[in-house]
C-alpha cells in the first residue's frame, strides 16, 4: 500500500492518494477530513469512482451537503439546539429549522485538518476544537486515520479526548453510488442487520421510541432493492420520501458486517463493518440537482451509510450516552470493504 502526496492548493487544502496493489485508489483532502474520490474495481475489470464530489479540492468549500466529510462534534440532530450536561444548559446553532444538525454552522466538515502522518496506505489528520466552539463544552482534540489495505477495505479510525465532559459523535458522510453514474440509487440492493429503527418526527428528531422494522418498508434484514417498497410522490416531496433514519444495529462483533450495498449494473459490492450502535441510512432525499460537481446530483442519486451513536442522545436519557468524560478517550471504527459479485 502507498500514500502519495498529490498537491496543495493556494488555500492550503492538500490532496493525498491511498492506493493498493489491486488498483483501488482513495483520494483524501484535509478540508473537513473528506474523502475526495474512491475508485473501486467493477465486474468488467474497470474501475469506477463511487463517491459524489467535485473535480478539484477547493470546490468542496462551496455549497454541498457534507459531501464525504468527517461530521462532528455531534453528528445528526440535537433537538432545539440545546442540551444539559452536569447541570448546565448549552445552546447550539439552529442550523436545521429549529434544531441543530451535524455540529453546527461550521462543523468539523468545514475545518482545515492538520496532516500528521501520510505513508504506507494511511493518512492521519488532526483537529483541535476549542472550548465553546459551536457552543460545545471543552477543548476536544480529534485524530482520524484512513487506511486502505490489500483486501480493498477503507478503514476509518477516530480518536478524541476532551478536557471537560462533552458530547461526541463522529461519522463520515460519504455519498455513494455504486453504479458510478449518480443517476439513482433505487436499484441498489441493500441489507442492514437491524430489527429496529429510531422513530423520528417530521423534522427527523427522535421521538424516543425504537420501532420494529418487521412488516415495514424499513426492513432490510434480507437484501433487496432500495426502491422496492418506496412509492415516491411525483414530483418528489424533497426530504419526505426515501430513507433517512437511524437503524439500531443488532449486537455484533466488529468483524461481522452490519450492512451491504450492491450495484446490479457494475457488480460493485460494499460491506460495512463498525463498532458503532447505529447506522443512519440516507438515500439523498435532500439532493435536488442544484449541486453540480463530477456529476449533477439529482434526488436520490446517492446514498449514505453513516455509522454513529444515537441521534439526539444528549436529550434522550434512555438512549446510550454519547458523552465523553474528561480525560477519557473516544474511539470509533468503521470500514467500507469493496468486492465484486
Ligand atoms: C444526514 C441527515 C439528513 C440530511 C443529510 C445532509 O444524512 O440524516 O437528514 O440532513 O445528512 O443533507
Amino acid at each position: 500500500m502507498q500514500t502519495t502526496f498529490i498537491s496543495t492548493s493556494p488555500t492550503g487544502i492538500s490532496l493525498y492518494e491511498l492506493s493498493n496493489a489491486r488498483g483501488m485508489r482513495v483520494r483524501v483532502i484535509n478540508y473537513g477530513a473528506r474523502l475526495f474520490s474512491m475508485h473501486v474495481p467493477t465486474r468488467s475489470g474497470d474501475f469506477v469512482d463511487v463517491l459524489a464530489g467535485f473535480d478539484t479540492p477547493d470546490e468542496f468549500r462551496g455549497d454541498n451537503p457534507y459531501f464525504n466529510a468527517l461530521v462532528g462534534r455531534v453528528a445528526n440532530r440535537i433537538a432545539s439546539g440545546r442540551f444539559t450536561l452536569d447541570g448546565r444548559t448549552y445552546r447550539l446553532a439552529h442550523n436545521d429549522g429549529p434544531n441543530h444538525l451535524h455540529g453546527g454552522l461550521e462543523g468539523f466538515d468545514r475545518k482545515l485538518w492538520t496532516v500528521v502522518e501520510a505513508e504506507d496506505g494511511h493518512i492521519t489528520m488532526r483537529y483541535v476544537s476549542p472550548d465553546g466552539e459551536e457552543g460545545y463544552p471543552g477543548t476536544l482534540a480529534v485524530t482520524v486515520t484512513y487506511t486502505l489495505d490489500e483486501s480493498n477495505a477503507l478503514s476509518l479510525d477516530y480518536e478524541a479526548t476532551a478536557d471537560r465532559a462533552t458530547p461526541v459523535n463522529l461519522t463520515n458522510h460519504a455519498y455513494f453510488n455504486l453504479d458510478g453514474d449518480f443517476r439513482s440509487v433505487l436499484s441498489h440492493e441493500v441489507s442492514i442487520a437491524a430489527d429496529r429503527v429510531i422513530a423520528a418526527d417530521d423534522l427527523l428528531i427522535p421521538t424516543g421510541e425504537l420501532t420494529p422494522v418487521a412488516g415495514t418498508l424499513y426492513d432490510f434484514r434480507t437484501p433487496h432493492a432500495v426502491g422496492a417498497y418506496l412509492t415516491p410522490a411525483h414530483p418528489p416531496v424533497i426530504g419526505k420520501d426515501g430513507y433517512d433514519i437511524g437503524y439500531v444495529l443488532l449486537p455484533h462483533a466488529v468483524s461481522t458486517p452490519v450492512a451491504t450495498a450492491r450495484s446490479v449494473v457494475t457488480g460493485v459490492c460494499m460491506t460495512v463493518y463498525t463498532d458503532r450502535p447505529v447506522l443512519q441510512f440516507y438515500t439523498g432525499n435532500f439532493l435536488d440537482g442544484t449541486v453540480v460537481g463530477k456529476h449533477p446530483y439529482p434526488y436520490q442519486s446517492a446514498f449514505c451509510m453513516e455509522t454513529q451513536g444515537y441521534s439526539d442522545a444528549p436529550n434522550q436519557p434512555h438512549f446510550p450516552s454519547v458523552t465523553l468524560p474528561a480525560g477519557e478517550t473516544y474511539r470509533a471504527h468503521t470500514s467500507y470493504v469493496f468486492s465484486v459479485d
